[in-house]
């Protein structure tokens, strides 16, 4: 029998009319595919940024994987990500016949700790790839200058941050190439989806051709060439392909969904951000329920609200009888069977993944929800 309580969920889209009528007037047209809703969208994006160049693209997974294919990095050179992620920052190492190097984690905001990863560098590192975690931002100050006299390729995970600033500077601005995600639990949704920015306009063609197939001419560009009658000679038929590409372009029912989405995106940080002033306040007299963070920011626009317990799936377990979903963010990457050959040595990784429990955060949860939240959380540290 299903059990039927009914849960405070861990994370949640917000759609509204808006949405709705996007998508309604694309169904109308009957053009859903890659088109101008994809190119209005990486323009408002890059705007939104502050880069000169946006690919939209099918998920962050496929930006990261593109991001490394796009450099044709000679096999078996090396990546250094985190070992606090999730999995899609190390498997585009693999996707591209490269290593990736694990790097240990700062144990106050879980980001990739700039010391180890000085110590992890070796001259076959070609790539370091920071993963703002949880809307976090890494170090970025100290990791650029760093990385560019390593002459490593700067790629940002941004796949939890989208509105971020740090130092002044909008999160995905810093590195050579940022990517976003825009899958269903994101900071702004289009159902899955993502974006690969930069500012080179070379790699920027380059990102357009490998997410489709490596052509050299998009197919909307060629479709709006076939409908002319300017030129009856215009062979609107014609590409070529040089690179092995692959299908990760967005298409037009996405991009419309996104547009919308980008319009709220600041009221949906604002409301996040609300959300975890609400549980650091909550819960900061609790003796041994702490934040996964030590300083709270207003710039940063967080996406996710995690706490450390010595007793992490006792916690889990008493959520859940009262009705709130968790989620343990992450199991570390090289602790899983397919990357154990690569020997990370990651002690702080290793000793506080065993305390995480991501706790529920979403632009629309309501303050008796986090009130709750809290009080269980209360209940639980009075009791333990
Ligand atoms: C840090 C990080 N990078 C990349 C991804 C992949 O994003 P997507 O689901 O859009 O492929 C995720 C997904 O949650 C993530 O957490």
């Amino acid at each position: 029998m299903q059990n039927k309580k009914k849960f405070i969920r861990l994370f949640k889209p917000s759609f509204g009319n808006e949405e709705i009528i996007a998508i309604r007037k694309l169904f109308k047209k009957s053009w859903i595919g890659f088109g101008p809703e994809v190119k209005k969208f990486e323009e408002s994006w890059s705007n939104y940024i502050g880069i000169n160049y946006s690919v939209g693209v099918t998920s962050c997974s496929a930006a990261l994987h593109i991001a490394l294919a796009s450099k044709n990095f000679k096999k078996r050179k090396k990546v250094l990500v985190p070992a606090m992620t999730f999995t899609a920052t190390a498997a585009a190492a693999l996707y591209c016949d490269l290593e990736p190097v694990f790097v240990d984690i700062n144990e106050y905001d879980l980001n990739i700790n700039f010391e180890d990863l000085k110590k992890k560098y070796t001259k076959d590192c070609v790539a370091v790839i920071p993963v703002h975690v949880g809307g976090h931002p890494c170090e970025m100050e100290k990791i650029v200058p760093w990385a560019k006299k390593k002459k490593l390729l700067v790629i940002e995970d941004c796949a939890h941050t989208a509105g971020g600033i740090y130092k002044g500077k909008m999160l995905g601005t810093w590195g050579d190439i940022s990517c976003f995600s825009f899958e269903e639990k994101k900071m702004l949704t289009t159902g899955d989806g993502g974006m690969i920015c930069t500012n080179s306009k070379n790699l920027a063609k380059k990102f357009r051709n490998l997410s489709f197939h490596g052509w050299n001419r998009d197919p909307w560009s060629r479709h709006n060439k076939s409908l002319s009658t300017r030129n009856l000679n215009e062979k609107h038929w014609y590409y070529q392909i040089k690179d092995l590409g692959f299908k990760y372009n967005m298409n037009d029912l996405m991009a419309a969904i996104g547009q919308v989405q980008l319009k709220k995106l600041n009221s949906f940080n604002e409301k996040r951000n609300n959300g975890v002033c609400k549980y650091l306040k909550g819960i900061k007299n609790c003796k041994n329920i702490k934040p996964f963070f030590k300083n709270f920011s207003n710039g940063i626009a967080y996406w996710m609200f995690a706490v450390r317990s010595k007793k992490r799936d006792k916690l889990i377990s008493f959520l859940k009888q009262k009705g709130i979903a968790t989620s343990v963010y992450w199991i570390p990457v090289p602790m899983h069977p397919l990357y154990k050959k690569y020997n990370a040595n990651v002690p702080v990784t290793a000793k506080v993944w065993k305390e995480l429990v991501t706790l529920p955060l979403f632009s629309d949860i309501k303050s008796k929800e986090i009130n709750f939240v809290i009080k269980s959380l209360k209940e639980f540290d009075a009791k333990e």
